[in-house]
C-alpha cells in the first residue's frame, strides 16, 4: 500500500459517503473541490484574461477535456476522502455544454453536501438557472466588477453591459438557490470608484456581496501591489456611509471575512488574499479541466491524475490523491514577501478560482 496511506491511517477500503478525512503536513484537511470544466472565456476580464495575452492563446480542444464521467470519478474519489464541497468555476463554466448533466451525477456522490458554481452570469437566463437549480446546483456566485457601465465594460473589455449581469443575477434569484453571493475584484485606478456604488446596491438585499483584493494569480494581469486596495480601505470606505462590525465566521477556513452593517441591512465579505493572507486554514484543492490537480492557488504547475483517472486499477485514483494531498505544504500566500525568484504561476482561468 502506498506510504501515504500509511500515513494517513486511511485505506482504500475506506466506506464512501462518511470520509475519515486525510490532513496534509500543516494539518489542513481536504474538504473542497473547485474543478474547472473549461478553460475558455467569452470575458477578457483586465486582471485575468488580458486581451493582449489571450487573444492569441490557444485554447484546448475538447477532446483534452476531462468528461464528465471522469469528473465524476475523481469527485467520488475526493469525497472519500473528506471533501464535501465542490465548486464549478472555469473560464467560463456556462460555457460548457451538458452542465446540469454534470450537476446531477456530482450531486449524487455520497459525502458531497455543497454544489456551488462561481459564473460572470452573462449567459444565465433564467430557463438555464432553472435547469441547473433542478439538476441540483445549491448555491451561485455571480462576478460583477462595478455599477458603471463605462468601468465594467472596461473590466470585462468584450462591452458586456452591467444590466446583462444584473438580469443574470435576477434569473439566480428567481431560480431559487439556496444563495446568491456578488463577487467584486478590486483594482485600484479601475474600479475602486465603485465600492461605494456597490455596497448601497446590495444593501438589503439579502444578496451577499464580497469584495477580493487583486491577486497575484498567473503571470498576465501585470499585477502589482500599487493596484491592490487593501481589505482595510474598503471596509473603512464602506463603514464611513454604511456602518459596520466584524461578524464571526461562518466555519474554518472560511475564505471571506464577514462584516455586517450595523442597521441590519445584511452583511458583506472581504477577501485579503494580499493583506492578510489565510494559508493557515486552506482546505481547497483544484481540478484544471485537462485533469491536473493543483494544491495551492499560486502553485507554478499541477499534477497530472488522468493516468490514474483512466488505470484500470480502481486503487490508482485514491493512492494518487492522498498521495498529493498528504505531502502538501503550500502556503504561497504567506511567504510571497519573502519570495524573490518570482517563479511562474498557472492562470486562473485555467485552474478556477
Ligand atoms: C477565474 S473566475 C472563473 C469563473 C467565472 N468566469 C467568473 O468570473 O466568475 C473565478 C473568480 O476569480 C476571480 N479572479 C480572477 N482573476 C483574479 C485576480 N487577479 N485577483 C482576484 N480575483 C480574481 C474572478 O473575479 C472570479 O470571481
Ligand atoms: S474572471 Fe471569469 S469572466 Fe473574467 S476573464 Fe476570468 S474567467 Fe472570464
Amino acid at each position: 500500500m502506498d506510504d501515504a496511506y500509511k500515513q494517513t491511517g486511511q485505506t482504500i477500503e475506506q466506506p464512501i459517503g462518511q470520509p475519515a478525512g486525510i490532513s496534509d503536513r500543516r494539518d489542513r484537511p481536504l474538504r473542497d473541490l473547485r474543478i474547472s470544466v473549461t478553460d475558455r472565456c467569452n470575458f477578457r476580464c483586465v486582471y485575468c484574461m488580458p486581451k493582449a495575452v489571450f487573444d492569441n492563446h490557444r485554447f484546448l480542444p475538447k477532446s483534452a477535456l476531462l468528461s464528465f464521467e471522469e469528473i465524476e470519478r475523481v469527485v467520488t474519489v475526493a469525497a472519500s476522502l473528506g471533501v464535501t464541497k465542490v465548486r464549478l468555476t472555469g473560464g467560463e463554466p456556462l460555457l460548457r455544454r451538458g452542465l446540469d448533466t454534470l450537476i446531477s451525477k456530482v450531486r449524487r456522490v455520497p459525502g458531497i453536501t455543497d454544489v456551488s458554481m462561481t459564473t460572470n452570469a452573462s449567459l444565465l437566463s433564467l430557463e438555464r438557472a432553472r435547469q441547473l437549480r433542478e439538476a441540483g446546483l445549491q448555491r451561485v456566485n455571480v462576478s460583477l466588477d462595478g455599477l458603471d457601465d463605462e468601468t465594467f465594460k472596461r473590466v470585462n473589455d468584450v462591452g458586456v453591459s452591467v444590466q446583462t449581469v444584473l438580469d443574470g443575477i435576477e434569473a439566480a434569484s428567481l431560480a431559487g438557490f439556496d444563495s446568491v453571493k456578488i463577487n467584486m475584484v478590486v483594482k485600484k485606478g479601475l474600479n475602486d470608484a465603485d465600492i461605494l456604488p456597490m455596497a448601497r446596491f446590495f444593501h438589503g438585499t439579502g444578496q451577499i456581496l464580497r469584495f477580493i483584493e487583486f491577486m497575484d494569480v498567473g503571470n498576465s494581469n501585470a499585477w502589482d501591489l500599487s493596484h491592490v486596495t487593501t481589505s482595510r480601505e474598503i471596509a473603512e470606505r464602506i463603514d464611513r456611509e454604511l456602518p459596520i462590525r466584524p461578524a464571526t465566521a461562518n466555519y474554518r477556513g472560511e475564505v471571506a471575512k464577514r462584516w455586517q452593517y450595523v442597521d441590519g441591512g445584511g452583511e458583506i465579505g472581504i477577501i485579503s488574499s494580499v493583506s492578510d493572507p489565510f494559508c493557515g486554514d486552506c482546505s481547497r484543492a483544484r481540478l484544471s479541466a485537462t485533469g491536473s490537480l493543483y494544491t495551492c492557488l499560486f502553485a507554478s504547475s499541477g499534477h497530472d491524475l488522468v493516468p490514474a483517472i483512466r488505470h484500470d486499477d480502481a486503487s490508482k485514483l485514491p493512492e494518487a490523491l492522498a498521495r498529493l494531498w498528504s505531502h502538501r505544504a503550500d502556503r504561497y500566500s504567506e511567504t510571497r514577501s519573502r519570495i524573490d525568484i518570482i517563479h511562474p504561476k498557472v492562470e486562473m482561468s485555467f485552474i478556477g478560482g
